[in-house]
């Protein structure tokens, strides 16, 4: 399929990978990186030389600002497309903010461990997915290592993720055994061969009913992979492009990140079935989608990074742009009315370029600016859109604000709703006693918060354990609420909006109620005001 007459904007592929810790995401993302040839070396991504630092304006934003933005979107050229990887932090740089990423990417990449299967992460990782439906791609990592049976790995899928499982390929042994993939479309095998050093070695192909195909594989192993194939084409169901479209079925693929194997395939398989920039919906604006075509620039903040060293201000806001043809220099406005000159964004490109002039709906651009943006915010030319999708979360960590001098509640109340409504934490303010309870799906929230309050307000706060650990937005008819509410006095609390919030002391205690007060919802997410 050839791209190169269509529009800018429809040649935009911009998705994220999603994993549980040590599955392969960063190996598997240098890789892709190196294959596309968009890096030389892999191991950049990891260990960025200083060299590559040097090289555009926006990396000297980094330097002088201390804003690490590079590794934020890296963008790279195949098959005529041009993609972006958005990055998902994962160990200890988990946050709200991997989450929100997802809601700017129209589709995703599942690594899945090989002799693991489906892990925690993953599955909260899809369940953000879901929440837009996009397509998820599934890459089965560490095949040069024993690896579950592929039939326990696609049960493991589709039971714990509710995804049907289109397997596009059927791996031949693992670990040492491990001699490549059937390709169910080509009827070839894949064979596996061992890198040496940085080397990428094109794949050797074998037809499956071919005479060749003796010398790779003894009659044991060729036996297992015809049984395997034919399991795959009797018993499972084929690749139905919509039905990965809608994010109901996920098409399998198979490899070894580390070894390069089968991310040639993968990337290959990305290019031909990930979408383009999809419509976005609008909470509120001239019409209730924004389309990609679109005229007018519009697009959302799903991330700000903000400079740790008090000297400086800065933030960086991520933009997703949803429609238009965005020129540096333009004048936008946010939702809520205020106006700003884009002057210097930052700009990703695949090939280190100096800035470039032009963005398209799918690209994310850089906005800096001194704390105007806000995660959710929408920015436009008319500043009549409000993008709809940008949640927030249910916080998995609770906290509860102390503070050292009492006479300080006030400016505690300030700095803790403003970094709040920056995106850093979520906040929430206990109905008996009004105590200010922070939330964050991840430990680096909270650093960050105490952080910035001392550093930017210069408050003294602990931010100590409390008996909650999830928080759920409560809905229903009054009735309830009342009947609820006069049951669970201590642990209601109220959000920045002042929406109604049930602090849970577990998981278990959310199902209990919901079980309980089958009249009232307990949300785990919520649009941003
Ligand atoms: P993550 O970003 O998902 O957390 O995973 P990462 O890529 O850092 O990989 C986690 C570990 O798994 C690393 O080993 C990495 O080398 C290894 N790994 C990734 N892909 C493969 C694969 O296809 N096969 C095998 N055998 N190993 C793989 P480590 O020892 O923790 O780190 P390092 O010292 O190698 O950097």
């Amino acid at each position: 399929m050839s791209h190169a007459d269509a529009a800018p904007w429809a040649r935009r592929r911009t998705y994220a990978i999603i994993s549980h810790p040590d599955a392969g995401k960063t190996t598997l993302t240098e890789n892709i990186l190196f294959t596309a040839g968009a890096i030389r070396l892999a191991g950049q991504v990891r260990a960025r030389g200083e060299n590559r630092r040097t090289k555009s304006d926006w990396m000297k934003i980094e330097r002088e600002r201390g804003i690490s933005v590079s590794a934020s979107v890296m963008t790279y050229e195949h098959a005529g497309l041009t993609f972006n990887l958005l990055d998902t932090p994962g160990h200890e740089d988990f946050s709200e903010d991997t989450y929100r990423t997802l809601t700017a990417a129209d589709s995703a990449i599942m690594v899945l461990d090989a002799a693991k299967g489906v892990e925690p992460r993953t599955l909260k990782l899809v369940e953000v997915c879901r929440l837009r439906d996009i397509p998820i791609l599934t890459f089965i990592n560490k095949l040069d290592r024993e690896a579950l049976d592929p039939s326990e790995l696609f049960d493991d899928i589709q039971d714990k993720l509710a995804l049907d499982v289109a397997p596009m390929q059927w791996p031949v042994g693992s670990g040492n055994r491990f001699k490549g993939v059937a390709d169910l479309k080509t009827n070839e095998l894949v064979a596996y061969r061992r890198p040496e050093g940085e080397e990428f070695r094109e794949s050797e192909r074998f037809a499956l009913d071919g005479n060749s195909i003796t010398s790779e594989l003894d009659p044991n192993e060729l036996d297992e992979l015809n049984e395997g194939v034919e399991i795959a084409r009797e018993l499972m169901p084929a690749f139905n492009p919509q039905s990965y479209a809608e994010g109901h079925m996920t098409p399998v693929y198979f490899g070894s990140a580390l070894r390069k194997f089968g991310v040639r395939e993968l990337i290959d398989a990305l290019a031909e079935h990930a979408p383009g920039p999809q419509t976005q919906k609008a909470a509120a604006g001239p019409r209730e989608t924004l389309e990609p075509g679109d005229k007018e620039v519009g697009g959302f903040v799903f991330k700000i990074q903000a400079n740790m060293d008090p000297n400086h201000r800065d933030r960086v806001a991520f933009v997703r742009l949803s429609s238009g043809e965005f020129k540096r220099g333009m004048k936008l406005k946010t939702d809520k009315g205020k106006a700003l000159t884009v002057s210097a964004p930052v700009m990703f490109f695949a090939d280190d370029r100096e800035i470039a002039d032009n963005a398209y709906a799918g690209d994310v651009i850089g906005v800096p600016n001194h704390g105007v943006l806000r995660v959710g915010d929408t920015l436009s030319e008319s500043g009549k859109w409000k993008v709809a999708g940008i949640p927030n979360f249910a916080p998995e960590m609770l906290r509860r604000a102390r503070l050292k001098d009492p006479l300080k509640a006030k400016q505690l109340k300030k700095a803790l709703e403003s970094l709040a409504e920056e995106g850093v934490t979520q906040l929430f303010r206990l109905q008996v006693g009004g105590e200010f309870v922070i939330g964050a799906v991840g430990a680096l929230q909270i650093d960050v918060m105490s952080q910035r309050v001392a550093d930017e307000y210069g408050i003294d706060v602990e931010f100590e354990p409390c008996p909650f650990e999830t928080a759920r937005w409560l809905t229903g008819p009054d009735d309830k609420l009342e009947d609820f509410i006069s049951r669970h006095k201590t642990a209601m609390a109220e959000d920045i909006d002042g929406d109604l919030v049930f602090l849970a002391k577990s998981g278990w205690e959310v199902s209990y109620s919901e079980e309980k007060f089958p009249d009232l919802t307990f949300s785990r997410t919520k649009e941003r005001a």
